[in-house]
């Protein structure tokens, strides 16, 4: 790690990188969210940094402090998250999207605090949100911006992971798409992933280990894309 630190291979790059969980406010008190930690995001930048990236990390609702010599912009929801992604990746020659948006918004917030009526339960009306990612991909103006997307599934097996990862690949339509199966306590909040690396070209991995490595393993490939146009 040291070594390729030192390297400063991604030196005159700029890169975004999204992190944390995006939140839709049914009321001033309540939200629908998910258990993403921005652990993976901030690996991402620390590594970035190390290796004399210029980095943006847009960061959704994570309580950490900024890694050494990072800017942070906080945002809540998908909106302002596809705001603040869209304006940093206008000049970004990388971008990562780490964080887990919510794909669903309340079709009207309340504006104030949702009561109980009787014993009734409650039916949330819902819409989609922006997909940042696809959008990125559709106002893309430089040919070389390399866009990276995260994928975390919930497979019955590993052909069912891969088949999952290249449909996903196919419809964002971004050129890396680093994929890692969920559920029964993996991934969410660890400080080590199993990934693999997925772009047109095939698969590379499973590759275990700590979220630092594999953040340096990612940026290895972006790299290499980005040399490969
Ligand atoms: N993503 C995004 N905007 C969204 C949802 C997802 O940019 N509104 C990004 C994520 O940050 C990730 C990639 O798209 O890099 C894949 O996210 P995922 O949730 O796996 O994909 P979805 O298209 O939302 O599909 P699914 O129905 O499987 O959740
Ligand atoms: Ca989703």
């Amino acid at each position: 790690l040291t070594r390729r630190a030192a390297a400063q291979d991604l030196a005159g790059l700029r890169v975004v990188v999204s992190a944390g969980g995006t939140r839709e406010h049914l009321d001033p008190v309540r939200f629908l969210g998910n258990s993403s930690s921005g652990l993976m995001g901030w690996a991402l930048a620390r590594a970035a940094r190390l290796r004399g990236a210029d980095v943006t990390l847009v960061a959704a609702n994570v309580d950490r402090p900024a890694p050494p010599a990072v800017p942070v912009t906080p945002v809540t929801s998908t909106a302002d998250l596809d705001a603040a992604v869209r304006a940093a990746a206008a000049t970004a020659d990388v971008v990562v999207m780490a964080a887990a948006p919510a794909d669903f918004t309340p079709a009207a917030a309340s504006g104030t605090k949702i009561k109980k009526s009787g014993d009734g339960g409650l039916e949330l009306d819902l819409v989609q949100t922006a997909d940042v990612l696809a959008g990125l991909v559709a106002a893309r103006t430089d040919p070389r911006q390399v866009l990276v997307g995260f994928a975390a599934e919930t497979p019955s097996d590993d052909a069912d992971l891969l088949a999952l990862g290249r449909a996903k690949l196919a419809r964002k339509g971004c050129d890396l798409l680093v994929l890692n199966a969920v559920g029964r306590g993996r991934v969410f909040g660890q400080p080590d992933s199993e990934i693999t690396l997925l772009t047109a070209d095939g698969a590379q991995g499973p590759r275990a280990g700590s979220k630092d490595t594999l953040a340096h393993l990612i940026w290895d490939t972006a790299l290499r894309l980005r040399s490969s146009r």
